[in-house]
């Protein structure tokens, strides 16, 4: 059983019991929902992304919870989880690949992956491909991937995958 599979079990999907949130937006007017965006970053690229996803999510009327990879500590009460991490040797980075190895079933929980990276770019695929596995629902047109630090249309981008987490959850 991996660390987070009690957490995990404890945890409801937001659109099966949305009246169960109880800390609730004054701007989504009793649709909050609390999503997950949890990133490593060696030079802050990814950090950026992340920061735009969350920007996106509390535009849309979402709750963001940002954390480092190294602060994640399970699944709560969250109705989607975006994870995202630069490519290092092909591969995602350690703390990353460690919270894919340990997560439980993700079976309708909505997910995304994200990163930049410097030319091969696997990370966001191989990170998506394991959400899938798990059972998550994928929310976007693929894994988003910004090739070194982000422009202000890759901010964009960004922003727009946390709104459309939002809207995947409601
Ligand atoms: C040791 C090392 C290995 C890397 N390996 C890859 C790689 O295999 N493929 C790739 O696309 N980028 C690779 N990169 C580039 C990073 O993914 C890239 O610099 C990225 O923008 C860093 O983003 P971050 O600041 O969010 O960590 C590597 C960088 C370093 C330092």
């Amino acid at each position: 059983m991996g660390r987070y599979d009690q957490i995990r079990s404890d945890t409801r999907v937001c659109d099966a019991d949305l009246e169960g949130f109880s800390n609730r937006s004054e701007k989504g007017a009793g649709t909050t929902m609390k999503i997950l965006v949890v990133y490593e970053s060696t030079t802050g690229k990814t950090k950026a992304m992340a920061q735009a996803i969350c920007r996106g999510i509390t535009e849309a009327g979402g709750e963001c919870v940002l954390q480092r990879a190294r602060e994640f500590d399970g699944l709560g009460d969250a109705c989607a989880l975006a994870l995202g991490c630069s490519t290092r040797m092909k591969r995602p980075l350690p703390k990353v690949r460690q919270i894919m190895a340990e997560l439980p079933r993700l079976d309708g929980l909505k997910v995304t992956s994200f990163g930049s990276y410097g030319w091969s770019g696997e990370a966001p695929g191989i990170v998506a491909d394991r959400l899938r596995e798990l059972g998550g629902e994928f929310v976007g047109d693929g894994p988003l991937r910004v090739k070194g630090h982000p422009t202000q249309e890759d901010i964009e981008a960004c922003e727009n995958l946390g709104r459309l987490l939002v809207e995947k959850c409601r």
